[in-house]
């Protein structure tokens, strides 16, 4: 099995001031990485000087924005485009957040425009998606998460998969307290997976990392991280405080590291 680099995420959403901007990238930029990719993914806003900070101080983390448009520029009063995000040096990016699914309106298909033009980009693109709570108790689960990526990714060239990351993020979690039991992820990512084992080829498959979102806290985030085809978290709440979102990095390096000791000794 491909072995994939951890990766956490941290969607600061529609919060901080400027103050707190620099201080939680302050902050951030003193991690000790270790064996985990970072990125973090703060407010349109602040995005400049985030990624100033970061650079400024020689962090590898990235900084992504949290949407773009599909279109370049153009008059689209409000929108932001890819271009616009590469010249600030904004090489990542969120599409088909739960929030922008189900708050602000971004369907099914806007989504796949949105990621086919991050990836076309260059971008590195963190593609969301997962069930509501009706939709779980429904049994639905694994349809709805195949729906969302297979018009996820309808677009999307296969020669700019290696850019893509996929996160599953149980809408009844996020925010809620409530996270998906280690079993009911691991199951759900394993099924994400083998879907897109049928839409690319193995490699592809066993190469994409597939992070789980959903009430990640220091508390549930080794066990979480643990699962074979967990490989990382997208963190709302918890990366706004700069030790939680650190414990959390730490327990991914902390997994990819077990992991490697694991396969070694058998
Ligand atoms: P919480 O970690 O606050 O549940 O949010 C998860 C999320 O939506 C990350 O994108």
């Amino acid at each position: 099995m491909a072995s994939r680099q951890p990766l956490v995420g941290g969607n600061w959403k529609m919060n901080t001031a400027s103050s707190e901007a620099d201080a939680l990238a302050g902050a951030v930029a003193s991690f000790q990485p270790g064996a985990c990719q970072i990125a973090i993914f703060p407010p349109f806003v602040y995005l400049d000087r985030v990624a100033a900070a970061l650079r400024t101080a020689g962090s590898t983390t990235l900084v992504g924005a949290q949407d773009l448009d599909h279109r370049d520029n153009g008059a689209l009063t409000g929108q932001v485009s890819a271009s616009m995000l590469l010249d600030l040096g904004i090489q990542t990016v969120l599409t088909g957040h739960s929030e922008r699914r189900h708050v602000i309106g971004d369907s099914d298909e806007l989504v796949g425009l949105k990621t086919a033009r991050a990836l076309d980009a260059g971008m590195m693109c963190l593609l969301c998606i997962g069930e509501t709570l009706e939709q779980r108790e429904a049994g639905e689960t694994d349809a709805v998460n195949e729906r969302q990526l297979r018009a996820g990714l309808k677009n999307v060239q296969a020669s700019t998969l290696g850019n893509l990351v996929v996160a599953y993020e149980p809408v009844w979690a996020i925010g809620t307290g409530q996270t998906a039991s280690p079993d009911d992820a691991q199951n759900a990512h394993a099924a994400i997976r083998g879907v897109l084992r049928s839409i690319t080829d193995d490699a592809t498959a066993d190469a994409t990392r597939i992070l789980y979102g959903g009430s990640v806290k220091p508390s549930n985030a080794n066990e979480l991280f643990a699962m074979p085809d967990i490989d990382g978290g997208l963190i709302g709440g918890a990366s706004l405080n700069a030790d939680d979102f650190a414990a959390i990095c730490t327990a991914a390096s902390d997994s990819a590291t077990t992991a490697t000791t694991t396969a070694q000794t058998h």
